[in-house]
This record gives structure tokens, sequence and C-alpha cells, in this order.
């Protein structure tokens, strides 16, 4: 988490939400909204434009979501492997972010550290966007604020709880509801706590917006009358498999069991893929409160409408 304390940077850039206002993340949630109900919205925005996507780790949603969306507005995507880049034999970052300037019109980034994307935006002058760190993945937490609001819940009265591994995903969704002045409780094992660094940084925008971290290391007491759950996986992307975290973050499954604590419409989310019968069951991600496939399927929804935020005018 060294990576934590990020810089400000203009809003070309969609690096983390912590640069992002409550208006400007309601406005990109309202544009998602209307371009799920018409896809051909915005259909020549990026005509001309070429954006790169830039992927140290492996993905499936984020890598099909955004070729995909970059496509229906009109743009042309290139795949990059950093496996095949000059970056694998020691070119610099800066030195190749500059030259991604020259040729490109966007850089969607998948990497380890945060001050990669931030080197990237910095140097080539073209607009970034974070596909995932080991430290933030707001892209999938604008989504998931989306996929909250779409189900009607965004509001004030909410009660959402994360449980087990606090991570990158939990971060950026700790902040994107912070800055919307929502409450969240996170269910984890003391041992596993969300880095002090995150909850320093809400705590000083939660005094203006009104909005608290409550942690609980009580499943059942974290679930109690929860409207939505959600869960990642144990082991992020990157992380040494660890059979005592696995032991320790047990007893925040998510399955039937812990699930009657909740509301009895609850919603369950996951932002996938899913290890089955780890940090959920089957039972729950096929059941009848899971709105998963929504929740992925609004990743192309959520993310045209931040390339429409970015890109237009
Ligand atoms: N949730 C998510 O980012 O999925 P991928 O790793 O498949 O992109």
């Amino acid at each position: 988490m060294a990576e934590i304390k990020s810089k400000m940077v203009k809003n070309k850039d969609f690096l983390t939400l912590k640069d992002y206002s409550a208006h400007e993340i309601m406005h990109i949630i309202g544009l998602a909204s209307k371009l799920k109900k018409d896809r051909n919205l915005y259909k020549e925005l990026l005509k001309g434009k070429n954006i790169a996507m830039l992927f140290d780790k492996h993905s499936t949603r984020t890598r099909l979501s955004f070729e995909a969306g970059i496509s229906q507005l009109g743009g042309n995507c290139i795949y990059l492997s950093s496996e095949n880049l000059q970056m694998k034999r020691g070119e610099t970052i800066e030195d190749s972010a500059r030259m991604f300037g020259r040729y490109l019109d966007g850089l969607v980034i998948r990497t380890f550290a945060q001050k990669t994307v931030e080197a990237f935006a910095e140097h080539s002058g073209i607009t970034v966007i974070n596909g995932l760190t080991d430290t933030y993945h707001p892209c999938q937490a604008l989504s998931d604020l989306f996929t909250i609001y779409d189900a009607g819940l965004l509001e004030k009265k909410l009660k959402f709880t994360y449980l087990g591994d606090c991570n990158n995903v939990s971060n950026s969704l700790m902040i994107g509801f912070a800055k919307l002045g929502l409450d969240i409780t996170i269910g984890c094992s003391s041992k596993y706590e969300p880095a002090r660094e995150i909850l320093e940084y809400i705590s000083g925008i939660s005094q203006e917006s009104g909005s608290r971290i409550i942690l609980k290391y009580d499943p059942a007491e974290a679930v109690s009358g929860a409207d939505i759950v959600y869960t990642d996986v144990w082991v992020s992307m990157g992380d040494a498999h660890s059979d005592e975290k696995i032991a320790e973050l047990s007893k925040f499954q998510i399955n039937e069991k812990l699930l009657a604590y909740a509301s009895p419409d609850v919603k369950v989310m996951h932002c996938l893929p899913a290890h089955r019968e780890m940090e959920i069951t089957s039972e729950v991600l096929d059941g009848k409160h899971s709105i998963v496939w929504d929740q992925a399927e609004n990743r192309l929804h959520a993310q045209k409408a931040l390339l429409v935020f970015l890109y237009s005018g």
C-alpha cells in the first residue's frame, strides 16, 4: 500500500475516484443509465480515435467491456500485452509513455503499482484510465455504484456490506461510498482490515460528506439487515496464496446461512471472477438474490459513460 498517497491529477484521467466529485460520479452514473437503454448513443464519439489497453495482469471483464465499449462508441482499440513491449526489456515507463502519447488518444492500464498509471498519465499527455492496480479498481467501483443505482438502491438508507478481503476493490468502493455520503459496512478479520491510509483519507472526506465506515469482525453482525452484500476473491492477482488467510476469512463466506441475517430482499454482488465454494457458494452465486451477471454487464455501460465523460467537449 506504499503508493496509496496518490497525487492530484486533473480530470483528463481516471486514476482513482479520489479525483472525482460526487457530482461527477452521479453525472457518469446518469450517462450509464442512458447508454444502457440505448447502445447506439454517442456511436461516433470516438471516431478516428485510437485507445490502447496495456495489461500486465489477466482480465476478462475489463478487457472485453472496454474493447466492446470503445468499438460501440466508434473508436479503435489496440490491445497490448506488456510481455511483447520493449518495457519488458528495460525501456522506461517515462520514455514509453512519451511515445504512446504521440500515437494514441487514450490508454487503459492494468498493472501492479498505482505510481505506474500516474507516471503514464503525467508523461503521455493523453487520457489514462486505471483498469486495476494493486491499490485501486476505480472502474469496478464506478460500475458497481451504477449497478446499485440501477437496482433502485443508491440512497442514504442503503445498508451495504462488503465482506472478506480488504483489497483494491474495497478501497475503491469505500472511496466511492464516502464521496456520495453513503455508509459502508466492512465485515473483515482484524488481521486483514482496510489499510490505515485509506481509512484516514476517508475519515477526512467523510466529515464533509457525512458518510461512515463501520468495521465489524462478526460476519452475522456485519450482514444483519443488509440490503446488499458484496464480496471478492480472498487472494488478489499478484498476491501469494495463503492457507492461513483463507482459514481466517472462511467465516465471511457468503452462503445461505449467513444471508439469513440480511434483509429478505438482499442483493448479492461479486465483481468476479469468483472462487465458488470459497468466498461465495454456488447456491448463492446462482441463486435468487444474486445480481452478479447484471453487475458484470454494467461494466460495459459504466465504462462507456466514463469515456463519454472524458472525451466529450
Ligand atoms: N472484475 C474484473 O475486473 O474482472 P476481470 O479481472 O476479468 O477484468
